[in-house]
């Protein structure tokens, strides 16, 4: 099925406020031992391109957590499909994901990363989508605030497709 994409984020924007977000992260652990630990697949182009944004030393993981059942709704229920190959404990975790919707999946990210004994946990999100929230979760580091509709493009998928579009936009006909 072809779907109807409109433009909601251009690249240039895209790139403006990732060097902006960089610039500050930069500045806030310029003292700490930061470990990007990006939640595959969606974070996987925003990490990329944060990461070399910044201005100082990091070191740079992966999770993936399974969370949808279907492909625009929460399921609610996490599962750790892999876990980071570092050793968290003492290192200053940032969380770095594409998008905070329900929170689910970062809450229970979250509580993970101190689990495994991280000596700080802060979340830095491309996209934070209110509209859904469940818990009461901020993001220390947000690119973009967004109401509603669902979005592909820039790691985003639907159904794993457009995840390599340079721009974000918004899937016009997908259910929700
Ligand atoms: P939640 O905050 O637990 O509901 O889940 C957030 C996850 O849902 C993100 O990591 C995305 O993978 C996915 N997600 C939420 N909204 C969208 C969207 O608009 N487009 C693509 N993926 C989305
Ligand atoms: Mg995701």
């Amino acid at each position: 099925m072809k779907h109807a994409l409109q433009e909601v984020i251009s690249q240039r924007s895209l790139e403006e406020r990732i060097a902006q977000l960089a610039g500050q992260i930069s500045r806030d652990y310029a003292d700490g031992d930061l470990v990007l630990v990006a939640v595959l697949s969606g974070a996987f182009v925003f990490a990329a391109d944060l990461c070399r944004s910044l201005s100082i030393d990091c070191t740079i993981d992966f999770v993936r957590v399974s969370s949808y059942g279907s492909n625009t709704s929460s399921s609610g229920a996490i599962r750790l499909v892999q876990a980071p190959s570092l050793d968290l404990a003492g290192r200053d975790v940032l969380v770095v994901e594409d998008i905070v919707d329900t929170g689910m999946t970062l809450q229970w990210l979250i509580n993970y990363f101190h689990e495994q004994s991280a000596a700080s946990v802060r979340l830095c999100v491309l996209i934070d989508k209110k509209e859904r929230r469940q818990v009461p979760l901020e993001a220390d580091y947000a690119g973009f605030t967004l109401d509603h509709g669902f979005l592909v493009g820039y790691g985003l998928d639907f159904a794993e497709r457009y995840r390599n579009l340079p721009s974000i936009y918004t899937l016009q006909d997908a259910a929700s």
